[in-house]
């Protein structure tokens, strides 16, 4: 579980999270929307340990990482994957490279010791096989699409199996089928993993298809937390206009703002 406490953060006087509190139940996949700017993607550098905050604390698995620093914290954060925004390739690696990075790096999670060049294959190959990439191993990350990216910065998570997975707007700027297959791909990698997945996104056909509850970043904290259908039916602008979005023909709006 992890469990954030009135969590603080300014940059430049500018407050970003502002005593912001919220519980991820283990084994749940917790979708965050929000407008852009809010601070989802600063949300998600705090848990994964990249970002410190001013006030508050971060628990995972009862262990107060934010309190924790280098050696100590990395333990922790070797438990979680993060899918950055732009999948973060490494332009110069090649896909098996790039799909065999961390486990090169930091070897067995549990044991610390390294894996062989055979295990190390394997595990490239079974990842890149579940994100469907099998094959493509020695192509550069500019041969392939959007798609393929994000879904090859999602085989470099799958290959050394994190308990959590953190996906920061993992189908903005895909086209509808490829965010589709990146959507199905959160599911699966859900069951295969057994993970815990915190996915934040402002696309509400994502946020539906593959999260168990759905919560409302806004003015610096969660402002809501709830069941999909519970969710939808709260009484908030934002959320307002989501539920039109995926209930409305678009054209009406058009003719609303004319008119
Ligand atoms: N490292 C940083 N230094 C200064 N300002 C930052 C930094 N990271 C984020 N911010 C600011 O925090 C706010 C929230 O950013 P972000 O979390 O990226 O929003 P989003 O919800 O779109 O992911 C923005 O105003 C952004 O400019
Ligand atoms: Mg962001």
């Amino acid at each position: 579980m992890i469990d954030i406490h009135d969590l603080w953060k300014a940059y430049d006087n500018n407050p970003v999270l502002k005593g912001l509190t919220l519980k991820v139940e283990k084994g749940e996949t917790l979708v965050i929307l929000g407008r852009s700017g809010v601070g989802k993607s600063v949300l998600l550098k705090h848990i994964i340990g990249i970002a410190v905050a001013d006030k508050g604390y971060i628990e995972v698995d009862g262990v107060r990482v934010s309190d924790l620093r280098g050696e100590k914290r990395f333990q922790i954060t070797h438990n979680m994957g993060m899918l950055f925004q732009g999948a973060a390739l490494f332009d110069s690696m090649n896909i098996e490279e790039n799909t065999a990075f961390f486990l090169k790096q930091h070897g067995n999670l549990k044991t610390g010791k390294r894996y062989s060049k055979g295990e190390i294959a394997d595990r490239v190959d079974e990842a890149l096989e579940m994100v469907d990439l099998a094959g493509t191993q020695k192509k550069m990350p500019s041969d392939l699409s959007g798609g393929m990216r994000k879904r090859a910065g999602l085989a470099r998570l799958i290959v050394y199996r994190p308990e959590y997975l953190l996906y920061d707007e993992p189908t903005t700027g895909l086209d509808p089928i490829t965010a589709m297959q990146i959507n199905e791909l959160i599911v699966k990698t859900q069951e295969q993993l057994q993970a815990t997945s915190i996915v934040v996104t402002h696309d509400i056909i994502s946020a539906l298809f593959v999260g168990d509850r759905l919560a409302l970043h806004k003015d610096g904290k969660i402002a809501y937390i709830d069941k999909p259908d519970a969710f939808l039916q709260i009484d908030d602008p934002v959320i307002a206009f989501l539920r039109k979005t995926i209930s409305e023909d678009p054209r009406s709006f058009r003719r609303k703002r004319d008119g």
